[in-house]
């Protein structure tokens, strides 16, 4: 049963199935587009976004960069907001490779309102970076994995479109979002004009991401994705995983949920962590503890088999997924209480 592992929805490995179906995966070279198992893939993931057509990427951060890079110039501005993924924990690479500007907006709700939107659409003059592109995460990472409905993303999207600039989803975890909503990831798709979402955290591959987007876009930025090394060849065997989790793993995400709504409830009964609350909640539980404690809480859990991540000193984030189960969560939820009354 232990140990449990709470730091992200990107530890899960392979099932066995899985694993047989990248063992027989037909495969070519698919830098000459060649390779069929990728091609299949691909055209999944268009037609679960109803978007024109996708792109089989080895990580979210590279489907991000990608998307950056292909609607954005050298010297453009990106909207994007202070708690996003792509600002804090993607090594700069927009800045560091496309020379795009960060136009920092307030996310602190989880979205990038309209109004923000406008803040940051400056009138054209010489003094200004452009703004070309805003960039929503859904579900937000930072704000305690909570889910923006479709209404939400399109009142933004629309404000952008209006301001003349282009709206990119890091969907990194976006059928959680859709899971929460109890709506199709194309509702969220149709208002922006490309989205990336990861195969590799709670659907439960080991490698990939996918950016979707219209034709056009695509074949732009397939050459971002060879430019940045991203051409991979007989990369069947990772995008056999892929359809597998999207055939298998896509209704499962509830019981993650379910997971993480009992965990959090668990841990607030023992009135000895706060634990934070946001109005759609997924698969993450975000807790808070005294200032100080968080490293010692997580060091002691750790040594009894529960392992999750620290976010800062007095904050810590334990995420559900395919390999914790509802015996484990409770266990887990007992273990961190009883470590948090003895801190
Ligand atoms: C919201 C979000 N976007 C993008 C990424 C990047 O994905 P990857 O780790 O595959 O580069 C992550 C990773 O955890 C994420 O949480």
């Amino acid at each position: 049963m232990f140990p449990v592992d709470l730091k992200s929805d990107t530890v899960t490995k392979p099932s066995e199935e899985m694993r047989k179906a990248m063992y027989a995966a037909e495969v070519g070279d698919d830098v000459y587009g060649e390779d069929p198992t990728v091609n299949r893939l691909e055209e999944m993931a268009a037609a679960l976004t109803g978007m024109e057509a996708a792109l089989f990427l080895p990580s979210g951060t590279m489907g991000n960069l990608v998307a950056v890079l292909t609607h954005c110039g050298r010297g453009d501005g990106a909207v994007l907001g202070a708690d996003c993924h792509i600002l804090n924990y993607e090594g700069g690479g927009l800045a560091a490779l496309g020379s795009v500007v960060p136009l920092v907006a307030d996310d602190s709700s989880g979205l990038i309102s309209p109004e923000e939107v406008r803040r940051h659409c400056r009138p054209s003059n010489v003094h200004f970076a452009p703004a070309r592109l805003l960039c929503l995460e859904n579900t937000h990472n930072r704000r305690g994995g909570l889910a923006l409905s479709p209404e939400a993303v399109r009142a933004s999207a629309e404000e952008a479109h209006r301001l003349g600039l282009s709206v990119h989803i890091d969907g990194a975890r976006i059928f959680n979002a859709s899971t929460a909503w109890n709506c199709s990831v194309k509702k969220y798709a149709e208002s922006v004009d490309s989205l990336q979402f990861c195969i590799s955290k709670g659907l439960g591959a080991p490698v990939g991401s996918l950016l979707c987007a219209s034709g056009s876009f695509i074949d732009a930025a397939r050459h971002w994705r060879k430019r940045l090394g991203g051409g991979l060849r007989q990369s069947g065997i990772l995008a056999a995983a892929g359809i597998y989790a999207l055939e298998h793993n896509i209704d499962r995400l509830r019981e993650d949920h379910e997971n993480a709504e009992l965990l959090a409830h668990l841990l607030s009964e023992g009135r000895v962590i706060d634990v934070e609350h946001n109005e759609k909640p997924t698969n993450m539980v975000y807790c808070g503890v005294p200032e100080g404690t968080c490293v010692d809480l997580h060091l002691r859990c750790a040594a009894r088999g529960v392992l999750f991540n620290g976010v800062s000193e007095n904050r810590f984030r334990l995420v559900t997924h395919l390999d914790v189960s509802r015996e484990q969560v409770t266990q887990a939820a007992a273990i961190i209480l009883e470590e948090a009354a003895a801190s």
